[in-house]
């Protein structure tokens, strides 16, 4: 070995082992792996190209000049998943805390500007003390560079976070504008600002888990799509997201072979749905039975129950679902449905992955929270997602579909390709019982036996209304279905919808309700 050849392994060497052996083994310790490890589990094996791996920072404050590592605490490059490209950074926290530095936001935004012109993803792995505290201003600029390249990536290529560990400050407002973001159970957290500064400032007791640990953002916030129980979980629930994602917005998903037959019936699905409009009944159950072999990969799990999102196959194409469920709220949809279906259906939307939905809604959430907490601007987002999305789409009424809901939840008025509902669905204004109020009001308080008057008027109600045969008799429902019918029914209307183009006026961009 030349002299030559062996500076470069000891840098390599040096690269390798971060901020050295203790704390590589406090990392393990503490039950998080370290960043090496994780793109090792990433990535298929041995295909990281790694980039960077001899950057140094260039900080001489406090004494940095003599604390070099090479890397500067981020490890970033190029790789595959089942064989596709993909671009990734990985922040070591074993060196200066994984905090972000100039020359390690330099190598965040080399590959990011190669993701975009290869068009492939990038997944981020963070684990950071947030911005290199001793270099001030210039790790602030580095974190701005970064914003800037989600920003203009986003709708682009995919782009995926995982939270692997502490991520504070301004460090959570790149995850924020990803596509997902995953924590870890236990050992990742995220939060703009600490327990002690909270404190300080509200006079507020807070422990870092209940302020930004996994369940906080992933039930409460809403911030974070997935939580997984450790590190290797997280990054395995990567690899399977990424089969549903094409590699950029002119791309389609990949196929993947199935032997689940496209004409399979469910004669089970007939009595799925309870004769009792009132009786609740599991979404999760249809979904699992239509799709390629029962998988579905539910986004947002623990967030806005009453409405359940993910991604399935149909025919080894990839879709994405978006569900009423009545087990929640009775389907309800309020402010965080709302808010959670909109960005799904835009996420589908852009990269050119169809829309199924299955609609059992009895309306928006009544009450004064709702109303104070913006419904209107809120439910107005889901909306405005379903119209503007060009992708396939396609509608199955279960149930209810009632009110504006009705319009929302992808009806035929709003470019909806091809709408299917079932016999025992309702298709109205409003519930017979409301409707009966509303309408025969003053009779009802002048008559002899307003109850008997009240049940048969709520009787006439249901004969006219509560039925898919006057949608259907105007073209609204493209036609009702037997539910054992869904998954054949679903599978020929994305057979037809393949060659879909359609598009928007040119503008610069829409307005949504923010
Ligand atoms: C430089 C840092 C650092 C940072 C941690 N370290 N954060 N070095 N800059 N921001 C170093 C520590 O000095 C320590 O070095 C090592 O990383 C591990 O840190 P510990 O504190 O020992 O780890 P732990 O107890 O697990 O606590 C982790 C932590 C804590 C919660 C992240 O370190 C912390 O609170 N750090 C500061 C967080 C913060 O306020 N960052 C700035 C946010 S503002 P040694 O040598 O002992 O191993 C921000 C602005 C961005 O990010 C704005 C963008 C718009």
């Amino acid at each position: 070995m030349t002299d030559r050849v062996a500076v470069l392994r000891d840098k390599i060497r040096r690269a390798e082992e971060g901020g050295g052996l203790e704390r590589r083994e406090r990392q393990h310790r503490e039950g998080r792996l370290t960043a090496r490890e994780r793109v090792e589990i990433l990535l298929d094996e041995g295909t990281l190209e790694e980039l960077d791996k001899l950057v140094e920072h260039r900080c001489t404050d406090f004494g940095m000049a003599d604390q070099k590592i090479p890397g500067d605490g981020v490890i970033s490059g190029f790789g595959r998943i089942d064989g596709r490209l993909v671009f990734v950074f990985a922040q070591d926290f074993t060196v200066f805390g994984g905090s972000l530095s100039e020359t390690n936001a330099l190598k965040i935004c080399k590959v990011m500007d190669l993701a975009m012109k290869m068009g492939a993803p990038v997944i981020g792995l963070n684990d950071s003390g947030g911005a290199r505290i001793q270099e001030g201003v210039a790790s602030l600029g580095g974190y701005a560079d970064i914003f800037l390249r989600n920003t203009l990536a986003s709708g682009v290529i995919p782009q995926i976070s995982a939270i692997l560990g502490p991520c504070a400050g301004g460090a959570v407002y790149s995850p924020a504008i990803t596509d997902f973001n995953l924590m870890v159970k236990d050992t990742s957290y995220m939060f703009v600002t600490g327990p002690d500064v909270i404190k300080t400032v509200t006079h507020e007791e807070v422990s870092k888990e209940d302020l930004g640990g996994a369940m906080t953002h992933n039930a409460r916030s809403g911030v974070a799509h997935f939580a997984a129980d450790d590190d290797r979980a997280c990054l395995l629930l990567i690899r399977e997201l990424m089969s549903y994602l094409p590699s950029n917005n002119l791309e389609e998903a990949p196929l993947h072979a199935t032997t689940d037959p496209s004409d399979r019936e469910d004669p089970a699905l007939d009595t799925l749905i309870p004769e009792d409009p009132s009786k609740p009944y599991d979404m999760k159950k249809l979904i699992a039975a239509v799709v390629d072999d029962g998988r579905f990969l539910e986004v947002h799990e623990h967030y806005a129950g009453n409405i359940v999102v993910g991604f399935a196959r149909f025919a080894g194409k990839s879709v994405g679902i978006v569900a009423n469920q009545p087990a929640v709220l009775a389907g309800c949809l309020d402010i965080d449905a709302s808010v959670k279906a909109a960005r799904f259906v835009r996420f589908c939307d852009a990269f050119n992955i169809p829309l199924v939905t299955f609609e059992d809604v009895p309306g928006f959430l009544p009450g004064t929270s709702q109303e104070y907490g913006g419904i209107i601007r809120h439910g107005a987002k889901l909306l405005y997602a379903y119209a503007e999305a060009t992708v396939p789409k396609i509608t199955v009424i279960t149930r209810k579909a009632y009110g504006g809901a009705y319009c929302v939840m992808s009806s035929k008025h709003i470019r909806t390709d091809l709408n299917l509902a079932y016999p025992m669905s309702e298709i109205a204004v409003m519930g017979p019982e409301g409707a009966v109020n509303v309408l025969y009001r003053r009779e009802l308080a002048a008559a002899e036996d307003a109850i008997a008057m009240r049940l048969a008027k709520v009787q006439e109600f249901k004969d006219k209304f509560a039925n898919p045969y006057v949608a259907a008799d105007r073209g609204f429902i493209d036609d009702v279905i037997e539910p054992r019918q869904t998954r054949r029914r679903i599978i020929a209307g994305l057979e037809m919808t393949r060659t879909k183009r359609d598009k928007n006026p040119p503008k610069k961009h829409g307005n949504i309700p923010l």
